[in-house]
């Protein structure tokens, strides 16, 4: 028998995993799956940006290097001076991701010290899965900050101390769709500077709003212990691209440029050119904002109308749904070709609520809203 990693044994099947099952399942039963499970969205990329993904591909493709292109670290360090207002040094703040995954499950080994006292990942639950993931790979300690609807969805901030290496938060947040001011961030920043940790800020899905465009931590007046993860996989649909940067202070950014040679997840530079162009448009991001919002037109009367309750839900591809019988009502919806995700996937925090992903097409939507109604 072959050794498996017991870090890796010991792991419960990655959620979405349980969720693809289910999903091939009903399709191998000519059921027509309408797929509320999953963030991958289905909307087209844009144009220009494939356009220029071709015109990159070049007769040969030697490696990357973890550095990426001048252009591509210039084009997301100009974003983040238009989008935050924030001025980063392309070249000592900024590194370009194979999308931000990779970068988010390694930080910890970058970071951490799995054999001090402060070996500590901290992060907020309900949550994407893959802060844990990252810290246990890493041998650190987890810590979960659950993040209740009474505190707007923010964790606590009183049980962090010296033993905390790393605090991960994620706004606009997955799956609740819940946001955080500029002082939730100011107050973090303080207390890591107190306790000498860093915090690393899961921007995902800053572009994905529908009345202000939320804050970044960027923005924070000492941004000495903040990390930055963007990405284009939902801002611009790109999920398969697999294009995102980390923004940090130099030191973090030397760190991840001496690590990440050695892991070779340095995007192609064919995909780095797409990305420049993706960075440097806002057209194309308007108009994924309107096709969400126009999603979210035609669900949320419906669940409103069922005495569901819409919480949060103010930004993110997602609708954070307060139901009485997650689970039941998760069946339910199943057998009828209709997948959502029950909240406790994302962790125990998240019982009693489901997540639709606004990904189907507007078609899928409404043809979902009737089945809803009548439920
Ligand atoms: C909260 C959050 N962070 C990060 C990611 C990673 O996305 P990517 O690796 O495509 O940038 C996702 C993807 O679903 C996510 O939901």
């Amino acid at each position: 028998m072959i050794r498996i990693a017991p870090t890796l044994a010991e792991m419960a099947t990655y959620p979405f995993v349980r969720l693809e099952e289910a999903r091939r399942e009903l399709l191998a039963q000519g059921v027509d799956v309408i797929d509320f499970g999953k963030g991958d969205p289905n909307e087209p990329t844009d144009p220009i940006i494939r356009q220029a993904l071709v015109d990159a591909v070049p007769e040969r493709a030697p490696y990357p290097l973890a550095a990426g292109l001048p252009e591509l670290r210039e084009a997301a360090a100009g974003w983040c001076g238009r989008r935050f207002g924030v001025e980063l040094d392309p070249d000592t703040e900024i590194v370009p991701t194979l999308g931000s995954k990779e970068a988010i499950f390694s930080l910890a080994q970058v970071l951490v010290d799995p054999h001090s006292s402060k070996r500590v990942v901290a992060f907020g639950e309900p949550a994407y899965p893959v802060y844990e993931r990252g810290a246990l790979f890493a041998g650190a300690e987890v810590r979960t900050l659950p993040l209740l609807r009474e505190n707007a969805f923010l964790p606590s901030l009183r049980g962090l101390g010296d033993d905390v290496a790393i605090v991960w938060v994620n706004y606009p947040h997955n799956p609740t769709g819940a946001l955080a001011p500029l002082e939730f961030y100011e107050e973090l920043a303080e207390l890591a500077e107190r306790h000498d940790f860093v915090i690393a800020s899961d921007e995902a899905y800053s572009e994905l709003w529908f009345d202000e465009p939320p804050v970044s931590a960027l923005q924070v007046a000492d941004r000495s212990r903040m990390i930055v993860f963007q990405t284009l996989s939902k801002r611009s649909s790109m999920t398969g691209y697999r294009s995102g940067f980390v923004a940090a202070p130099p030191e973090v950014i030397a760190a991840l440029k001496a690590y990440r040679p050695t892991v070779g997840t340095a995007p192609q530079e064919f995909v780095q050119r797409a990305s420049v162009v993706a960075w440097n448009d806002e057209r194309h991001v308007e108009e994924t904002r309107g096709r969400y919002r126009a999603k979210r037109d035609v669900l949320m009367p419906v669940i409103e109308r069922k005495g569901w309750e819409i919480v949060a839900s103010e930004a993110t591809m997602y609708l954070w749904v307060s139901v009485p019988y997650a689970e039941a009502i998760t069946e339910a919806l199943l057998e009828r070709g209709v997948l959502i995700s029950p909240g406790t996937f994302f962790g125990p925090s998240g019982a009693g609520y489901v997540r639709f992903a606004l990904v189907p097409t507007l078609e899928e939507c409404k043809r979902a809203a009737a089945i809803l109604e009548e439920l």
